[in-house]
């Protein structure tokens, strides 16, 4: 009877119709959270697994100007047989989607409603990585960006296999470490939906792929973006959980030949283009 009558009030009256719209979106936010605390904590125990590697601070100052790094950014292909080393590692990892605001933890990058859907992940090779006492030992490592860490997920040197899996490209082969980009892109589309999947995660990957490379140009470093890969293989060298998707690897190294542009050398282009308008 008390039943019947609540569910009167419930359907027939404005008051009730509010009340019950409320009470729906109440246990939608209540179960969204619950989701999201649990994914969180399935994540955070993945990436605590295997004890954690603080990396050396990243440094805010450097020589190079954002001119000079536009100027001279490169993709590049080709490395000398020569490590990182560890600092370098640290700041390219940050200048890519580390910490730059400490009141909410937002990053380096832009994101779409600060959902950071992207996660990084280094793959180091046998003495891809120097240390001050040695190397880093060769393996698939998780960037914790909150605490500036990595966490070795799968030790070994995984470069062939990834070479092989991306399409036999050999600058993935020689280079000492490739980042590897994914995206858990439910953070994006559970705000945005499809706008979320087709836009708002490209284009957060776009601009930490740009960190790289400019981070890269500044150290006197080159990268590549490497969108060809075929993704399951790459899921599978990387342990991924199924929610989450590779969508760049940048191989890392020092390279074989450097390019400059020249102010002098530009002027002239325009000048060329100019008059044969
Ligand atoms: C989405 C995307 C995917 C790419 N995939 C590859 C790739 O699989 N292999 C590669 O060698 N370069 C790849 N590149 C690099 C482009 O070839 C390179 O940016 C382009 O040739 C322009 O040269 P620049 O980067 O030196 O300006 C990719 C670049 C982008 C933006």
């Amino acid at each position: 009877m008390l039943r019947r009558s609540l569910l009167k009030f419930l359907v027939a009256t404005p008051l009730g119709r509010m009340a019950a719209g409320l009470a729906a979106a109440l246990a939608s936010a209540v179960a969204i959270y619950l989701d999201l605390l649990q994914i969180d904590v399935k994540r955070r125990d993945r990436e605590t697994g295997g004890g954690e590697l603080y990396l050396p601070y990243p440094r805010l100052r450097g020589s190079v100007s954002v001119e000079e790094a536009l100027a001279n950014r490169r993709s590049v292909r080709e490395y000398r047989e020569e490590p990182l080393t560890i600092e370098e590692l640290s700041q390219l990892l940050w200048a890519a989607y580390g910490i730059s605001e400490t009141t909410h933890g937002l990053r380096t990058a832009p994101s779409a409603g600060a959902q950071y859907p992207l996660e990084l992940y280094a793959v180091v090779g046998e003495r891809g990585v120097k240390t001050g006492d040695g190397y880093l030992a060769a393996g698939i490592y998780y960037y914790n960006a909150h605490s500036h860490s990595l966490t070795l997920r799968k030790p070994g040197d995984f470069r062939e296999e990834l070479y092989h899996a991306a399409l036999e490209q050999t600058w993935v082969l020689k280079a000492p470490v490739s980042l590897v980009f994914t995206a858990v892109y439910h953070r994006t589309t559970r705000v945005y939906g499809e706008r979320g999947r087709t836009r708002y995660v490209p284009m957060d990957l776009g601009h930490a792929g740009q960190n790289v490379y400019l981070q890269a140009t500044a150290l006197g470093l080159g990268t590549v973006a490497v969108g060809a890969f075929y993704d399951e293989e790459v899921s599978r060298i990387l342990d991924l959980p199924p929610d989450e998707t590779p969508l760049y690897i940048m191989p890392v190294g020092r390279p074989l030949l450097s390019y400059r542009l020249t102010e002098k050398e530009l002027i002239q282009y325009y000048q060329r283009r100019r008059a044969t308008r």
